[in-house]
């Protein structure tokens, strides 16, 4: 019997790429940059399986088009490129990478809260402008970190990994969430629910977010929620670029209305070079490597690889958003 065709996107790790070569007939992108969205429609029209980045955009047009199509996996946690509905409506099963990723993500995160604080980027580029003359009294003077309140948006997996982090540091821990949970659930994670977002924004003195993209969630956080920080605050972003208007971020930087603020995730990525974030020196911009340690890539590979296989047997992948497609 001819084996099931399938699509990957990039290259990921080999240990993953062997398992799917060995059961599937296999394409694999090898560019750096992703497919172009033509491409990937071409190739989704014989595929049973598609193993995709948050880079590639499948849509409705994209599955209409590709009547075979199984099963949708992306590496990833969140899958905001994907439409899910439509995906459910094809009879199509979509994976993400959950868990594995978490601890590695709320690092970087805590990693982020540290350097926007402390000024670490802007103080290593002053070392290597020459500009360090002599010890002073007022010389990249930050923000305290330690007993510090951490205020954190969305308290799922990766919240509460950085709110676990934020303990040792003894900072107090507030946090906003739709989602209820138990007394005795923030008592074991030590955190305080607040009664909701403008409460969480005028205590903290760091805002750290982590909610998935949704039409709820898109520019969550605009000119009237960096009004109501403290101007030491220090703003967080992991998640996903939209969450935040950037242009409304933007001008809480340079008027001085917060401290500091750190991005993993940019509304347009890769950010584009003349944008005005990239003039600022109280702004630290990572290019979207939260999850991006050796040993986590590697899980989020194999994890990815195990939830397309599964899909092509017929079967709900390990980590499946819509296993109502087969019943689930
Ligand atoms: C995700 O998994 O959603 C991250 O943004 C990339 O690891």
């Amino acid at each position: 019997m001819a084996k099931q065709k399938v699509f990957v996107t990039r290259i990921i790790a080999q240990q993953a790429l062997d398992k799917i070569a060995r059961e599937t007939d296999m394409e694999l992108w090898q560019e750096e940059l992703p497919p172009p969205y033509e491409v990937l429609l071409e190739k989704a029209r014989d595929a049973e399986g598609l193993l995709t980045l948050l880079t590639d955009r499948i849509d409705a047009t994209l599955m209409d088009a590709a009547p075979g199509l199984k099963v949708v996996s992306n590496l990833a946690v969140g899958y905001d490129n994907i439409d899910v509905a439509e995906a459910t409506k094809h009879g199509i099963l979509v994976g993400n990478t959950p868990e594995v990723l978490t601890e590695t993500t709320a690092d970087l995160a805590f990693a982020l809260l540290m350097a926007a604080a402390r000024r670490v980027a802007e103080a290593d580029n002053y070392t290597r402008k020459r500009r360090w003359k002599t010890w002073g009294p007022k010389v990249m003077l930050g923000q305290d970190i330690h007993h510090a309140t951490l205020g954190i948006i969305g308290l799922g997996r990766i919240g509460s990994g950085l709110a676990k982090r934020a303990r040792g540091f003894e900072m107090k821990v507030l946090y906003y969430d739709e989602i209820e949970r138990s007394k005795e659930e923030d008592r074991k994670l030590g955190v305080e629910r607040v009664s909701g977002l403008a409460e969480l924004l005028s205590r903290a003195d760091f805002i750290s977010v982590h909610v998935p993209l949704t039409e709820e969630t898109r520019h969550l956080i605009g000119s009237d929620e960096f009004a109501m920080m403290k101007p030491s605050a220090v703003f967080i972003n992991t998640s996903r670029g939209p969450v935040v208007d950037q242009k409304a971020l933007y001008e809480a930087l340079k008027s001085g209305q917060i401290f500091a603020a750190a991005l993993d995730v940019t509304e347009v990525e890769p950010i584009s070079p003349d944008d005005p974030l990239l003039t600022l020196n109280n702004i630290i911009i990572t290019p979207h490597i939260a999850s991006a340690s050796v040993a986590t890539r590697e899980k989020m590979a194999l994890m990815a690889a195990d939830n397309l296989l599964a899909g092509l047997r017929g079967k709900i992948p390990p980590n499946c958003v819509n296993p109502e497609v087969l019943g689930g």
